[in-house]
């Protein structure tokens, strides 16, 4: 069991599945899901309007199309609205979710973005703490998925996973 943080786009990873930060309709948006999109090409938004959406905390799966990776598991985090809205469990269902559908293609390899702490306002310590415990968690219980990448976009982002990887 490998988990690490880095620092780079995640559209770039030679990994066996990139995780995007999604919305319910994942019909795509701002962040890391534009950047995905764009770089998967158009064949990626098709594949979406298939699935008909997904709640919050949850996760679905497509191929990378045009991405080196050769899956996209699209999941959705939870609107930071101060912490009392079961923002917690939901994110880190989404860590859970994710890595279940990862496994259920044999994936061994898995990058994540920062999920929520952008657009959706989620406070990146908090969130980084939930991001490594329930992929510990996850991994520990066993599955094929072998290396999980915390994909950060910012060296200051970087630095709160980090930390949290060595709390
Ligand atoms: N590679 C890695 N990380 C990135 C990249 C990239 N290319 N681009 C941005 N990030 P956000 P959210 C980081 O806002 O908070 C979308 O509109 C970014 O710096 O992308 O879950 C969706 O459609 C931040 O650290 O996702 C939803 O509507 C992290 O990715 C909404 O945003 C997540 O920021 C989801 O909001």
């Amino acid at each position: 069991m490998n988990i690490t943080a880095i620092q780079a786009d995640i559209t770039t990873l030679d990994v066996d599945a990139i995780v995007n930060a999604a919305n319910t309709s994942l019909l795509g948006g701002g962040g890391v899901d534009g950047a995905i999109h764009r770089a998967a090409g158009p064949e990626l938004l098709k594949a979406c309007r298939a699935l008909g959406g997904c709640p919050t905390g949850d996760a679905k799966l497509t191929e990378g199309f045009k991405l080196p990776a050769r899956y996209v598991i699209h999941t959705v985090g939870p609107v930071w609205h101060g912490g009392a809205r079961g923002e917690a469990e939901l994110l880190a269902s989404c860590y859970q979710r994710s890595l279940a559908l990862a496994e259920s293609v044999g994936a061994r390899s898995v990058a994540f973005p920062s999920i929520s702490t952008g657009i959706y306002r989620y406070p990146i310590e908090e969130a980084a703490r939930i991001a490594v415990s329930a992929v510990s968690k996850t991994l520990k219980q066993g599955s094929t998925v072998e290396t999980v990448t915390f994909c950060c976009f910012s060296a200051k982002d970087l630095a709160v996973y980090e930390a949290a990887l060595v709390n």
